[in-house]
């Protein structure tokens, strides 16, 4: 197949996002310019469930799919001719969730005669930090979401390394089994994140290093210390200290995240510390990570919150870096919910 490489243009890229709870379409200028980002939420469907379903949630991005697409495109007043290209999350992901955002893509693809750009999710979440400030390499990036937490580094421009990452829970998914216990729905994050700022003292809680030196995260054993504090004040027949438990529990994630996080960006002459995911919408994450990147003198970049939890907008901003450097995919692409961010770094300079 010849390659299809972007012109010297910006690229007008219409993003679809599926991989997981969120059915989201962008369009997108230059990888920046946001013209528009459609975001549809299962939250409530999945609520009842105490978590994702993946039938569910892939039933539910079948329904709404065609119609979020022409939802972004008449916002962005933008018509299919005028596009780029088409990009769409490759993975990781839910399967069946993924699927359905790469067939509506390669359909569209096909029917507007536009190249298709697979894209990765997590890439994705790192580029949303691309559409509020232009990044500086090399940058050092902390992915924390529902899925992963790791420590990506990017010496240049679509090329990742990950240092550091969780060996067992994904902190996202820590929040939102700490916040079960706690007797909250899902997805528990933002219950723990608000609990922790109204209580007045901090139940004491481990904290997680691992060996010296490592850029690892642990917080399986945490999540257990939590329920132990639970089950210890329910066999003395009191009410555990909930706010008290998850301010504890929060200070605990926090300080670890954001140590490791500045020593990394240290280490490896960062110019900008980016944060990224989900739990980037987490208050006391953002006040101390921007407290201490103060202090070393790190430049820090934190998207804002719509731009933290899974988007489109954020998918057309990596596919932007992927087509300059390396321009579409095959239209035989498929869903990979195993997709690895190292190997999806670009191969190619950019023009
Ligand atoms: O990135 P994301 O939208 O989806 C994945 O790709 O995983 O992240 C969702 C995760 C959930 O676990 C949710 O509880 C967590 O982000 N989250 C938070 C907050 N807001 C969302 N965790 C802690 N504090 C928050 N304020
Ligand atoms: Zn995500």
């Amino acid at each position: 197949m010849t390659k299809l490489t972007g012109a010297a243009a910006p690229a007008l890229i219409l993003a679809i996002e599926t991989s997981c709870d969120e059915t989201s379409v962008a369009v997108v200028k230059g990888g920046t310019e946001v013209l528009s980002n459609i975001v549809s939420s299962q939250i409530e469907t999945h609520r009842a469930f105490g978590g994702v379903v993946p039938e569910v949630a892939s039933r539910k991005h079948v329904e709404v799919i065609t119609r979020i697409v022409e939802e972004a495109l008449a916002e962005a007043k933008v018509k299919p001719a005028e596009l780029t290209a088409v990009a769409v999350t490759q993975g990781p992901g839910l399967v069946g969730a993924l699927l359905v955002g790469v067939v509506a893509a390669k359909g569209l693809a096909l029917a507007w005669d536009k190249p298709l750009i697979g894209t990765h999710h997590i890439a994705g979440h790192i580029y949303a930090n691309r559409l509020v400030e232009e990044l500086q390499y090399p940058c050092m990036t902390l992915v924390v979401s529902g899925g992963h937490t790791e420590l990506v580094l990017l010496e240049r421009e679509g090329s990742f390394r990950i240092i550091g990452r969780t060996r067992d829970d994904a902190v996202g998914e820590a929040y939102d089994k700490v916040a079960r216990a706690l007797g909250f729905p899902y997805p528990g994050g933002p219950h723990v994140d608000k609990l922790a700022r109204e209580a007045e003292e901090a139940v004491p809680l481990p904290r997680v290093w691992l060996e010296p030196g490592s850029y690892d995260f642990s917080f399986s054993g945490l999540k257990s210390a939590v329920l132990n504090v639970v089950n210890q004040s329910k066999m003395k027949g009191l009410e555990p200290d909930v706010a008290g438990i998850a301010r504890g529990f929060q200070e605990s994630v926090v300080e670890v995240l954001v140590e490791k996080a500045v020593r990394a960006a240290k280490a490896n002459d960062a110019r900008q510390l980016l944060l990224s995911g989900g739990v980037a919408a987490n208050k006391g994450l953002r006040e101390v990570l921007i407290r201490r990147c103060a202090e070393e003198g790190i430049k820090l970049i934190i998207p804002p919150p719509v731009y933290c939890t899974d988007n489109a907008a954020m998918i057309a901003a990596a596919a932007d870096v992927k087509w300059r450097h390396d321009g579409g995919a095959p239209l035989d692409l498929v869903a990979d919910p195993g997709l690895s961010l190292e190997n999806w770094s670009v191969r190619e300079p950019a023009y």
